[in-house]
């Protein structure tokens, strides 16, 4: 096995399309988004939304911040590019018989909604990753309040991210050529350093900036079968590496055992072993009183 043009790899993936996210979405809202709920839960509680403010969620998936806002009372407005995204979300909601949140299909960089309309306007690991980062913050300080905040959470760096260096490890069993990450690392790590997050939110606009990098997201994976199935369906990059080194389904076979092991490895006696990654959670303040 080959790779025969490992930039491409970090090109395509880099532009994954809204089909991509379509065709992960299930599998994203079964084994990724119930995990992502502490960490919703303690950046809504950092930004400081409460019951009956209005709260947009962007690029929000599933339900990330966006089902953790209304299970906290907030009135929600989560969007996405990925119509089976939400189409997810509109199904969770109605499990729960959440009335105060609804979805609305939309791209990042151009949200069709008026200015100054939220109180809490939050992104968790979506705008992380767009290609036009600057743009899409603009329109989140856009449709924010003034006095409103604006809400981003993203993954630190790449190297602590434990979940992607074990996946990668497991790869090289197949493809020992793999190199891992390319330099620069896909955009998803465009804002890995808080001093780079810090600077695109202030230069959005935003006042008071602050970015908390205390945080991690912990998965707790009972076996190497849910470090797969968390890695296939969290992004389309993984299917597209996947594909890119030609990995058929014997070595398909091989990744899942060696990941089973190291699960294994990393849990020792316990039941689930943990697998952390740093996270940066940064949040402004849109100029204007309230
Ligand atoms: C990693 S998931 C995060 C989902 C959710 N926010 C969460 O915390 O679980 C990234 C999401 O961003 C969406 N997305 C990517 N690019 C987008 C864009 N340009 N506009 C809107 N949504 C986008 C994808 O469809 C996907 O649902």
């Amino acid at each position: 096995m080959t790779i025969d043009d490992q930039t491409s790899t970090a090109e395509h993936a880099e532009f994954a399309p809204p089909e991509a996210w379509d065709a992960i979405a299930t599998g994203y809202a079964e084994h990724v988004a119930p995990g992502e709920q502490p960490v919703s839960a303690a950046a809504l509680d950092l930004v400081g939304l409460r019951a009956g403010d209005t709260f947009l969620d962007v690029a929000g998936g599933p339900g990330g911040l966006g089902l953790a806002a209304a299970r906290l009372g907030a009135t929600v407005l989560s969007t996405d590019w990925a119509p089976a995204m939400v189409a997810r979300f509109e199904e969770r909601v109605r499990a729960e018989n959440l009335a105060n949140a609804s979805a609305r299909v939309m791209d990042a960089h151009d949200l069709d909604l008026e200015d100054d309309r939220f109180d809490v306007t939050g992104s968790q690991f979506g705008v992380m990753l767009v290609p036009d980062q600057a743009s899409a913050l603009h329109e989140m300080v856009r449709v924010t309040k003034p006095g409103g905040r604006v809400l981003i959470v993203a993954y630190g760096s790449p190297a602590q991210f434990e979940a992607l260096q074990f996946f990668i490890a497991a790869l090289q069993r197949v493809a020992p050529d793999f190199e891992g990450l390319p330099d620069p690392p896909p955009l998803e790590f465009q804002v890995s350093d808080p001093a780079v997050l810090r600077e695109r939110l202030a230069d959005a606009g935003l006042q008071d900036v602050h970015v908390d990098t205390t945080h991690q997201e912990r998965l707790e994976l009972p076996n190497g079968r849910d470090l797969w199935n968390w890695m296939l369906y969290s992004n389309p990059i993984t299917g597209m590496i996947l594909d890119e080194v030609g990995a058929g389904e014997a070595d398909r076979t091989t990744i899942r055992s060696a990941l089973e092991e190291m699960i294994r490895e990393r849990a020792g006696a316990d039941e689930a072993a943990i697998v952390t990654a740093p996270l940066n959670v940064g949040w402004g303040v849109k100029v204007g009183g309230r």
